[in-house]
């Protein structure tokens, strides 16, 4: 089994005129939390969509889970779970009903799909909350139940595109939490976009900034924040890579 558990090479995905991911080397290790960064417009969620099958590159290649997103998309569907950045649960279906349509969708087997749906609610803190209708949950239950949701197929590798955006600072962190015992405890590769810096510190064994589609740094946020000076945090090192003019079209000095 490579250890790689996401491999791109040049991948490049064009809107027209816009190149949103340009000619992206991309490597995530099996295990770890990956954070990729970058600020709004940067090609993250374009990224992600590819990776996950969603949306055809416009060039160069992408293993996830060993398999290739173009020639073996169902394989890679099969081994990963995604939470897209916008809510996507039923507010008219209650927390189990969702996680039903998903374990159909997954074709998980009839026989384990309760025993799956009830152990993905309590993992994610949501069991006293599965027979309620989705529209009466906070924004915080509601990222937790997303996140339930694409457990049902026991993925390896769980792509989460901006999981805490708009909630609380508990909520966030009740987030977070889940997010963390779900690695240690299921051995899941969580490959996430944040835009909260400290969480990314905290969280991530690894993080990638990302600037106009093209790849700025890679590296562990410790030697990230060491290269950028004493005492730096990830948020200047944020503003360190993208503070550079806008009208500037080549990323090599960075
Ligand atoms: N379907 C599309 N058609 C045309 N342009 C698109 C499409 N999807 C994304 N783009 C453009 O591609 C660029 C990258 O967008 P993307 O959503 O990947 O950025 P992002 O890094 O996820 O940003 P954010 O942090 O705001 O979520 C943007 O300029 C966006 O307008
Ligand atoms: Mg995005």
């Amino acid at each position: 089994m490579s250890t790689w558990v996401v491999e791109t090479s040049g991948l490049t995905r064009r809107f027209g005129a816009l190149t949103a991911v340009d000619q992206l080397d991309l490597r995530v290790a099996r295990g770890c939390i990956f954070g990729l960064l970058g600020p709004n417009g940067a090609g993250k969620t374009t990224l992600i969509r590819m990776l996950t099958t969603l949306l055809p590159p416009s060039g160069g290649q992408a293993r996830v889970a060993g398999f290739d997103v173009v020639r073996e998309a169902a394989r890679v569907r099969q081994r990963i779970g995604y939470v897209p950045q916008m809510l996507s649960a039923d507010p008219d279906l209650t927390g189990y009903e969702n996680l039903l349509i998903f374990s159909k969708i997954y074709r998980v087997p009839a026989t384990v799909r309760r025993k799956r749906i009830d152990e993905a609610l309590s993992f994610m803190g949501i069991a006293a909350a599965r027979d309620l209708l989705v529209r009466h949950y906070s924004g915080g239950m509601t990222r937790r139940l997303e996140i339930a949701q694409s457990l049902v197929n026991r993925p390896d590798l769980l792509f989460l595109d901006e999981p805490t955006v708009g909630l609380d600072p508990a909520a966030r962190h009740a987030v977070w939490e889940h997010v963390q015992a779900l690695w240690q405890q299921w051995q899941t590769t969580i490959f996430l976009t944040t835009h909260y810096m400290e969480e990314a510190d905290a969280l991530c064994q690894d993080v990638a900034f990302v600037y106009k589609g093209r790849m700025v740094k890679h590296g562990a946020p410790a030697a990230l924040k060491a290269e950028a000076g004493e005492g730096a945090t990830l948020d200047d090192v944020f503003i360190a890579l993208t503070r550079i003019p806008m009208d500037a079209d080549a990323p090599g000095a960075r």
